[in-house]
């Protein structure tokens, strides 16, 4: 089997496509795949509450509650590390990541970005298309290396920015396509696995 852990910081839509689909198309079976858990950064996050109802192991990690970035790393590698995960997939994680974190889990770390990268890495990224005037925007599966917000493209998926377009508007138009593509990514990773 191979364990896929999630996470996640805020409402964790993403996610739940993943373990929708996972579900929907019996990756178990067909993949010999499972989303073995969900963790978040914050204890609060409504993705956390989702996980569990959906039935799959979810677990906090504050790192409020750590002295320092490596630290709280090192612990996260330590809960991720025990559901021996052949993926761990970054899915609206808010966090930077240490690079003794990155190298830890190369060739087998993803994320999802609300842009078209190499266009607007970092934060508010959907407000910075509308005010330069793009006329697409959309959202980027990639391997994660140290630098944020870089690393090898898996899948994008592009969508107009409107006439009088809002950055939530557009946010949404973005997040419905993210959760077709980031399902998509991961399967074929696995099966490449
Ligand atoms: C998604 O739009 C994702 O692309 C973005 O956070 C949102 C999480 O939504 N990620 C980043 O901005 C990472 N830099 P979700 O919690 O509903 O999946």
């Amino acid at each position: 089997m191979k364990p896929i852990v999630i996470l996640i910081s805020g409402s964790g839509s993403n996610m739940e496509a993943i373990v929708a689909t996972a579900r929907r198309e019996r990756w178990e079976a067909t993949l010999g795949a499972q989303v073995a858990a969900v963790i978040s950064n914050r204890p609060g996050a409504a993705g956390l509450a989702r996980a569990a109802e959906l039935g799959v192991p979810a677990e906090a990690l504050d790192h409020k509650a750590f002295a320092s970035r490596e630290a709280f790393d090192a612990e996260l590698i330590a809960r991720i590390d025990a559901y021996r995960p052949a993926l761990v997939v970054l899915a609206g994680f808010m966090r930077i990541l240490t690079p003794a974190f990155v190298a830890h889990y190369e060739g087998r770390l993803v994320n999802i970005h609300p842009s078209l990268l190499p266009a607007f890495p970092g934060l508010d990224t959907h407000r910075r298309a509308i005010e330069a005037g793009c006329r697409v925007a959309g959202a980027t599966v990639h391997r994660v290396t140290a630098e944020l917000d870089h690393g090898p493209i898996l899948e994008q998926a592009a969508v107009p920015v409107l006439a009088n377009d809002t950055p939530e508007a557009l946010a949404a138009r973005v997040l419905a396509q993210e959760h077709v593509i980031y399902p998509r990514a991961v399967a074929n990773l696995l099966q490449n696995m």
